[in-house]
This record gives C-alpha cells, structure tokens and sequence, in this order.
C-alpha cells in the first residue's frame, strides 16, 4: 500500500489521469472527500505548500510537488521523477515603469517563497527586506508595499493583467514525484515499481 500526497487542483486532477492511463481504471476523488482509496493506493488531497511535510512526516509515503515548493521548504526528501507537468517559472517582477536599481542599500520584496527570495538576492549581494504575503502577491507593489514581488509566472497574464513586468526568472519549476526517505527504503520494490511505470507513461 502506497499513500500519496496530491495538491488540490490542476496537478491532482493531471496526476490521476496519469495513474488512469497505467491502470486503465477511473481514479477520481468523490465531491469533498480528501482520501481516494483505490487498490494499492491512498491518496490525499492537500494544500500545494503541504505536499512536502505530509511526505516528510511520512504520513504520506510519495507526493506530487512542484520544485519551487520544494526549494522553498528545504527538506531532506527525495526527488525521485520529473512529471512534466504544471510548468511555471519563479519571477521577480516589477511595475513597467520600474526598474531594479542596484544601488539603493535595500530593497522590499514581497512574496509567498521567502526562502527562494532571500537565496537569490542574497548571490546577488543584494540587501533585501522580505515581506511575507500568503497570495495576490501583484497587488503589493501597486500600493507600495514592496518595490518588487517573487511570485510564480504561468501564462503571465496575471502580472500583465496588473502592470507588472518580469525582470528577472529566477528558476523553472514543473511537479515532481517526491518520496519519503524511510518509505524509500521499507517500500522500495513498490515505489520502483510505480516510478517505471509512471515513467513509461510519460514517454509516450
Ligand atoms: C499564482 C501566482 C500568480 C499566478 C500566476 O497564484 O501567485 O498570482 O498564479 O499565473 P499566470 O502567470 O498564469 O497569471 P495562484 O493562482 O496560485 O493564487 P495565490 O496568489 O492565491 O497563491
């Protein structure tokens, strides 16, 4: 038996279709319920951000993730398959007018991935001030909260939408299948197994 932790939405729904196609069965949860039992599998619908501590704390042996979720948690998993799927970028964007002036001593950026934010200024020898926001992240800068956002870049519509331009990608990032260290071990010829026939799938 395998648990697997799923992000509500998209990626979920993008997932299961991936074990439909293995299988050749319907894996769909019912309306609110956050467990799908389905032959050897348990899987849990969670918040994107919880993917990560639902597989460290092993209350879920595998999960699907994005790599900026990932990054930003910096916990000891493993990344075990590129599932090509929810492709984004991780941005810093500004207003059009602006521009990123290096010489100011500080700068304020606001975002939900702190850790990413600060790495990346950081190499760059730039002094930041990070202020942590939970969403709606292009709204900061039209009010003055901030001089620039990270925030995650899909089709860019929202920051356009917003007279916000990208300056700068500080990563790409796409969902991957993540394993907890232990079950790693203990459920080793199980994960494989599933890992290669995701991997199968996805070549095709
Ligand atoms: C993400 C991100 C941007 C938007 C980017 O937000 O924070 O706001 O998607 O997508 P786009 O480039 O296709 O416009 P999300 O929908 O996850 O909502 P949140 O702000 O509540 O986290």
């Amino acid at each position: 038996m395998l648990t697997i932790a799923l992000p509500k939405g998209r990626i979920a729904k993008e997932t299961l279709d991936i074990f439909e196609k293995i299988f050749q069965e319907r894996f769909e949860f019912e309306n609110r319920k956050l467990i799908l039992n389905k032959g050897n599998f348990k899987f849990l619908l969670v918040r994107n951000q919880d993917v990560p501590i639902y597989v460290y704390h092993q209350a879920a042996d595998l999960g699907v993730v994005g790599l900026d979720v990932l990054r930003e948690k910096e916990l000891n998993l493993i990344e075990l398959l590129d599932l090509k799927i929810g492709k984004c970028r991780v941005c810093v964007g500004m207003k059009n007018e602006d521009e990123l002036d290096l010489n100011r001593p500080e700068i304020k950026v606001a975002t939900k991935m702190v850790n990413i934010a600060k790495k990346h200024f950081s190499k760059k020898a730039m002094a930041v001030e990070v202020v942590k926001l939970y969403g709606s992240i292009e709204l900061a800068p039209l009010v003055g909260l901030c001089d620039a956002i990270v925030d995650i870049v899909e089709t860019g519509n929202t920051m356009k939408e917003n007279g916000l331009k990208v300056v700068e990608t500080i990563m790409h990032s796409s969902a991957h299948l993540i394993a907890n260290q232990n079950s790693f071990i203990s459920k080793k010829s199980e994960i494989l197994d599933l890992y290669f026939k995701i991997e199968s799938v996805l070549r095709k």
